[in-house]
């Protein structure tokens, strides 16, 4: 199995997966031979890459850390919880449904405890307008697996997730057309936008079911080393360590996902961005840290190699990421295998789709 963008995806591709809308209800079921017909749907749907089953990727599971049946129940609380609390004002919390976001986050950290060696690599199993509750849950997961990873405690972990599930709760009072805008947005947008961080902590600030962390979370998040972040413009040790950890994984999420406005980036190209263009703005020990839980070429990956070659990946090395067991193809069959580990003159120079 291997995810395929959506452009490139041909009539009679098998789904490895299955497909949801944005209820979260089945779209198309996993093994379905993708029609004409089929393919309008999951472009109608906003769908931007599926898992499909080929020649290639037979035999390929990529590893996910979290279940993608654990994965729909967290985008389902979290957009029931979003939208509860936003149509309440804030007032009058429907608890069982933060105790929902609470079960989410309880289940994710088994999962990662379970797992330790598990990577963390996006799942796209829904469509674009799912974004900021597909987003929130991504987030979640892998700050909790960065907070792991800096062997924070188990309860601080717990906050951090709730806080990293909850950070963009404030998006739910800005209108869609500005968040979705493909154009540049006004000043007046942007500032609105900007407010996301406020009206969420107004939202959640008389809660006493949510721990000052993440609340602290979701108002910070968009501060940035440099003083140049919002709303207060903090620098350095003024922002704690907590939301440090979820801007980091934010902003990794953000580039590495599909957006309506435009074309995601992989990986390897998200980390490399972040590396290059945020040093000043992020937390360099963490982007450390974040290097060791995103799985960068996961399993079924298509990659160029610097021998011109082109492979796919089929099997992760945990300790040294960028040198995974690949497979040369050779007229669209894989051909023979090779340990870059064992090979260390050849390196993976990108991500290629086809
Ligand atoms: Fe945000």
């Amino acid at each position: 199995m291997r995810l395929k963008s959506l452009e490139y995806v041909e009539i009679g591709d098998i789904l490895g997966k299955p497909v949801y809308d944005d209820k979260c209800q089945l779209l198309l079921a996993k093994e379905v031979k993708l029609t004409l017909n089929y393919i309008e749907r999951l472009k109608k749907a906003n769908i931007q890459c599926i898992y499909i089953e080929d020649e290639l990727s037979e035999g390929l599971e990529p590893t996910n850390v979290v279940s993608d049946e654990l994965k729909i129940r967290s985008v389902s609380a979290v957009k029931t919880v979003f939208k509860d609390i936003s149509e309440r004002k804030g007032n009058n919390y429907n608890v069982k449904d933060i105790n929902s976001i609470k079960n989410v986050v309880d289940e994710m950290m088994r999962v990662i405890y379970d797992n330790p060696e598990t990577l963390y690599h996006m799942t796209e199993l829904m469509g674009t307008d799912m974004y900021t509750y597909n987003h929130s849950a991504e987030v979640a997961v892998l700050s909790m697996l960065v907070a792991k990873r800096m062997k924070l405690s188990e309860n601080f972990i717990q906050k951090i997730g709730v806080g990293a599930i909850l950070h963009d709760i404030g998006k739910m009072q800005i209108p869609g057309e500005v968040l979705n805008k493909v154009n540049p947005l006004e000043k007046e947008e942007v500032k609105l936008v900007k407010e996301h961080v406020q009206f969420g902590y107004d939202m959640l600030k008389d809660n006493d079911f949510i721990s000052p962390i993440s609340r602290q979370i979701v108002l910070l998040h968009h501060e940035k080393l440099n003083g140049e972040g919002y709303p207060y413009h903090l620098s350095g040790d003024q922002i704690p360590i907590h939301v440090r950890i979820v801007t980091m994984c934010d902003i990794f999420n953000a580039i590495s996902s599909n957006r309506a406005y435009k074309d995601r980036l992989n990986a390897d190209e998200a980390l490399e961005l972040i590396r290059t263009e945020a040093v000043y703005e992020l937390d360099r020990d963490i982007y450390y840290h974040l290097l060791k839980v995103v799985n960068i070429y996961p399993v079924g990956t298509l990659v160029q190699l610097s021998t011109g070659d082109v492979a796919i990946v089929i099997k992760e090395n945990v300790d040294a990421q960028t040198r995974p067991v690949v497979q040369i193809i050779r007229e669209k069959k894989r051909a023979e295998q090779l340990d870059l580990m064992d090979y260390l003159t050849v390196f993976i120079t990108k991500t290629i789709e086809m």
